[in-house]
């Protein structure tokens, strides 16, 4: 720490000078197709204590390794099952998070302890071409410092880490938005650990049994043994008091009236026609463009330090599923049925 941060495009110098600090055991920050990553040598113990560190995080919440070519799943693994193979033909690159049993090269310390491991093949090129030049695979969590929202430009991740990590590279923004789907096998059951861009019916392309692990849409007790680590700790909680309203813009429109102070902001979809005197944000029309927004939607939030937000419930279908649970996250699970 105590580090001068610079920001470098993703270009030749950039990606070199990258390289070239992960080589000797350094870490820094990474663009994804779904949040900028905190990258660092995925077989070094040394790298993951300096991730946990920068980060703040828990050190029993397990890293993500990001590969860029496939047989790098070998060396990872003890076991590459058949289901988890066709997943990768249909998903990789992109964004899908495979939970396999780890081999012996990875270290504890990335996997939180647990004798598996997440692996994901980013099909964003600065990545790809930072894992190649680096010469392994790399974990990365989310580029965030721990509790905030999950950074989706360069500028996010300067805000969070300055002064903590060397380097920044800055790719294009964070198309996706939200983070991989993470997914692990039973036999031929996929189970869905975290939602992302792959949602459950494009799961089912590959199985016809795909389960919704219960962490995605319930609230974990911080001492319960769960598929995830990371679905017990309370993530993304703005300064703000998040309340998610589930109901329609005129349902929304007589809460708001009712209930929100002068100081509370509503954030409803695109578009939404809402009449009231209060602050107002918007996050996109459907889903997808919802994923993209959501992360700088409440980094604005706390900027602008509202006492309470008020979300227009997001489609729980397709890639709003995602949106939702994160979403439910940062509310700590506050939802009104209007
Ligand atoms: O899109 C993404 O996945 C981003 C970018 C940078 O690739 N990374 C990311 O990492 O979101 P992170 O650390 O913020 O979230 C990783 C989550 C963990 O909290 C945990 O729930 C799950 O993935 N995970 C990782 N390894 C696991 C394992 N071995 N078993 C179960 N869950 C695991
Ligand atoms: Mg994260």
């Amino acid at each position: 720490m105590g580090f001068d941060t610079r920001i470098l495009k993703a270009d030749e110098e950039g990606i070199r000078l990258a390289a070239e600090l992960l080589r000797k055991g350094e870490i820094v920050a990474i663009p994804t197709e779904t949040v900028y990553g905190l990258a660092g040598n995925a077989f070094s113990a040394d790298s993951a204590r300096k991730i946990y560190a920068a980060k703040g995080r828990p050190s029993d919440n397990p890293l993500i390794v990001h590969i860029a070519q496939l047989e790098e799943v070998e060396k990872l693994t003890r076991e590459f099952p058949e289901i988890a193979r066709r997943c990768a033909e249909r998903f990789w690159p992109g964004p899908l998070t495979m939970v396999l049993p780890k081999s012996e090269a990875v270290p504890f310390e990335i996997t939180g302890g647990l004798d598996t491991v997440g692996i994901r093949f980013p099909a964003n090129k600065a990545a790809s071409e930072v894992i190649k030049a680096a010469g392994s695979p790399l974990a990365a969590p989310s580029a965030n410092r721990s509790g905030r929202p999950s950074p989706t430009c360069a500028m996010h991740v300067f805000n969070d880490l300055k002064g903590r990590i060397p380097l920044i590279i800055d790719g294009d923004g964070s198309a996706v938005g939200v983070e991989s789907t993470v997914i692990s096998f039973e036999n031929e059951t996929i189970r869905l650990l975290r939602p992302g861009f792959v949602t459950p019916d494009d799961l089912r392309e590959v199985s016809d049994n795909v389960i919704v692990d219960d962490g995605v849409l319930n609230c974990v007790a911080d001492n319960a043994r769960v598929s995830s680590p990371g679905m017990k700790y309370r993530h993304y909680s703005p300064k703000a008091e998040v309340i998610i309203l589930d109901g329609d813009i005129k349902g929304f429109e007589e809460y708001i009236r009712k209930n929100a102070g002068k100081s509370d902001c509503c954030v409803v979809f695109t578009g939404d026609r809402l009449s009231v005197e209060n602050p107002t944000m918007e996050y996109g029309h459907n889903s997808k463009e919802q994923a993209a927004m959501l992360f700088s939607v409440l980094r604005e939030l706390d900027k602008q330090g509202f006492e309470r937000a008020y979300f227009r419930c997001p489609d729980k279908n397709g890639v709003g599923l995602a949106v939702y649970n994160r979403l439910l996250r940062a509310a700590s699970f506050r939802v009104v049925k209007l």
